[in-house]
């Protein structure tokens, strides 16, 4: 199943509302702390733009405002168009000023999460990772701790976003290995502008089990600080990068 993945930041989204609908106004009213609002605003902006590329519509303003994305009970994204339910099923990160939105068809699941790469305690790692993650991290030299430790944080939350379960579950049910890359994403890490490279380039496999119950097949990539992830079932190619349309 083919990935499509958008990444904005927060220089992409307008000033104004009006590409919001008049219910994601009223939302928006209600938030009242300034960091949610603007990750709010970045990951409605980003998950709009995504649907209209990866449906080939308008990006007009009147269009992103026909397009809703509401937060099932679970908090778990959903997108509206014209108040019918799209046949898409998106997941949504925001990390540090810039968003994703990941999008597979409707007959699919997929979790997808962004994450700065930076040292992570021990008692984070015996708190959070599985027996099996700690001893990959135990095994990884200094030089590629923190970035190991980073994608498989990242590719648990990305699992956890496709069992729409989130944090409510312990993190310890969900336990991520890779296999490769480590080396050339550690060597890549000056390379902050992902845009200049293509974030479609140097993905890799990323693999995470669900206790018995069920095995997510994804990637990961990692372009200066940022590490991305994605899971879907069914399992995929590396996430292709949506081109997003012109402002009209
Ligand atoms: C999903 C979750 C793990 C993401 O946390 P995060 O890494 O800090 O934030 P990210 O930016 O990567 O992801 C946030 C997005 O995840 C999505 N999301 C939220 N809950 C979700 C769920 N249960 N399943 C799938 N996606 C979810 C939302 O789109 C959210 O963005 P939005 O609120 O702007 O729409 C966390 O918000 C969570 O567990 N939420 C549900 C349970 C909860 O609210 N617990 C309170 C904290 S323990």
């Amino acid at each position: 199943m083919e990935i499509s993945w958008l990444e904005q930041v927060n220089a992409d989204v307008p000033l104004d509302d009006e590409w919001l609908s008049s219910g994601e106004q009223l939302i928006l009213a209600g938030m009242k702390v300034p960091k949610r609002r603007a990750d709010w605003r970045l990951g409605r902006w980003t998950a709009k733009r995504a649907v209209t590329a990866h449906l080939e519509l308008s990006s007009h303003p009147k269009q992103l405002s026909a397009i809703e994305i509401r937060p099932a009970a679970t908090g778990a994204p959903e997108v509206f168009l014209d108040h019918q339910s799209a046949d898409i099923s998106i997941s949504l990160s925001h990390r540090d000023g810039t968003a994703v939105c990941a999008i597979v068809p409707s007959h699919g699941v997929v979790g997808c999460d962004l994450e700065l790469v930076e040292p992570r305690s021990d008692a984070f790692i015996s708190d959070y990772f599985t027996t099996e993650e700690q001893t990959l991290i135990a095994q990884s030299s200094q030089e590629q701790r923190d970035h190991l430790a980073t994608i498989l944080w990242s590719g648990k939350e990305s699992a956890l976003k496709a069992l729409r379960t989130g944090l409510r579950v312990d993190t310890r049910t969900v336990s991520a290995s890779i296999s490769d890359g480590l080396d050339y994403a550690i060597q890549d890490e000056d390379r902050a502008d992902a845009s200049v490279i293509g974030v479609s380039r140097g993905w890799y496999p990323l693999h995470v089990r669900y206790e018995e119950r069920q095995a997510f097949e994804g990637w990961w990539q990692c372009i200066g600080k940022l590490a991305r992830t994605a899971v879907s079932v069914p399992a995929g190619g590396p996430p292709i990068r949506l081109s997003g349309c012109p402002r009209l």
